[in-house]
This record gives structure tokens, sequence and C-alpha cells, in this order.
């Protein structure tokens, strides 16, 4: 197989990374959640009482930490320095804030320029919110995931169970109804959907059947 770049962008809890993660172990390449990096900064700006909105301090603690993706036996692994911060940044806090710390311009610039560097001379899927736009503009595929907001908050609500995180089903349709609002209106790379992006529809689709489909689009460049 020739080197791919698959881009998954998408509204929040539409079922990207799942997606993503089945994807790459089917074609043995790596996947990279960049949503877990705008989280971990969110979790370390929280953890160091500092103002989300203050772009300046948030850049602050982004150029002292280092944010690494790890793969291992049971997964990928977040790190901030050597602290695994993988379930923490799934928390309500860190949910509730990373849209605030995610609108900021030199954060996006930091966090695009590292993620190019991650897939840089690799075959790669990438999910997140600008993938197909931004951060890979010439990936081979592009997809765009949705699908209603009641289908993606009964399905992060069983995930959130799952990994024994709180969760109520009506606030969570409230947080992503939020997430949604403030990352499609921001003023430096909204969530769209890149011109050339194939939109799937996944409200009736079972995980596994989005990911035939998704492999069926990347027949020709295997
Ligand atoms: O994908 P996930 O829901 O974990 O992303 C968390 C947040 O990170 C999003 O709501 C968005 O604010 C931000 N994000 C982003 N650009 C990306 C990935 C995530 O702005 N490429």
């Amino acid at each position: 197989m020739d080197s791919i770049s698959i881009a998954i962008d998408g509204p929040a809890a539409a079922g990207k990374s799942t997606v993503a993660k089945q994807i790459a172990k089917r074609l043995g390449i790596i996947y990279i959640d960049t949503g877990a990096m705008y989280r971990a900064l969110t979790f370390q700006v929280l953890q160091e009482d500092i103002d989300p909105e203050d772009e300046k301090a948030v850049m602050e603690i982004l150029n002292k930490i280092d944010i690494r993706l790890v793969q291992q036996e049971d997964g990928q692994h977040v790190l901030i320095d050597d602290r695994d911060v993988t379930e923490a940044i799934r928390y309500p806090d860190v949910t509730a804030s990373v849209s605030a710390i995610a609108k900021h311009s030199a954060v996006r610039k930091n966090m695009v320029s590292a993620q190019q560097d991650l897939a840089k001379d690799h075959s790669v899927v990438m999910d997140g919110r600008d993938i197909g736009s931004q951060v890979l503009p010439d990936a081979d595929v592009k997809i765009f995931l949705i699908a209603s907001v009641s289908e993606r908050a009964k399905r992060r609500f069983e995930e959130n169970k799952q990994k024994g995180i709180p969760a109520d089903l009506h606030t969570l349709e409230k947080e992503i109804e939020r997430r949604d609002d403030l990352d499609s209106t921001r003023e430096v790379s909204p969530l769209v959907k890149a011109e050339d992006a194939i939109e799937l529809d996944t409200t009736s689709l079972s995980i596994d059947d989005v990911t035939e489909k998704i492999l069926e689009i990347c027949q020709p460049f295997i």
C-alpha cells in the first residue's frame, strides 16, 4: 500500500474516533486524535487555574508542556509530560471548557503545525474539526460524519457509562449542542465540511457499517 491520508471531521460525538480507530487497525496505519490534544491543553489550563479565555496565559501553558499521543497495547494514551491524562481529559469539566481554548488563533496555529508534523511521512487517519480544511488539505480521503443530536447524545451516554464517567442524557444533549455551536461559529478554522469531503449521516448506521463505507471509499488509495 502506498501512503494514504484520511481526514475525518464532524460535530461532537458523531462517532469519529471510534470509526477512525477501526480504520487505523484495519489498514495498519496511525490514528491521531486531534481533539485529545486540545483536551490535554484544557486539562492543564484548568489544573493551573488559568482563565480559558486568556489566550496569552493559555499559550504560556502550551509552550511549557509536552503533549504526546502514545500507542500502547490497550490503545492510544494521552500524556502531558510524563503524566497519563487519557481518562481525565474525558471528564465533563474539560469537555465544558475545551471549545473556549480551541478558538484561540495562537493555540490553533501551534496545534495544526504539531498535527501536520505527526502526519508527515506516515499513512494516517486523523479526526477532528478542521482536518480536511486546514491540517491535511491534500488528504486522499475526506469524510464529514454527521448524526442527529439525540443519537449522538445516546452514543456518548453509553460510552461514558462504560468508562465510569458521570453522565445524564439531557445534559449531554445540551452540552453537544453548545459545543457544536461554539465550534461552528468561532472565527478561526470553524467546524466546516471541506468542499471535497464526503458527508455520511451515521444516525441509522452502526459503527461497523460506517467503517465499511469509509474503507470502500479508501479502496482506490490502498
Ligand atoms: O473530538 P473532541 O470532541 O474530543 O474534541 C474536543 C474539542 O476540541 C472540540 O469540541 C473542539 O473545540 C476542539 N477541536 C478542534 N479542532 C480539532 C479537534 C478538536 O477545535 N481538530
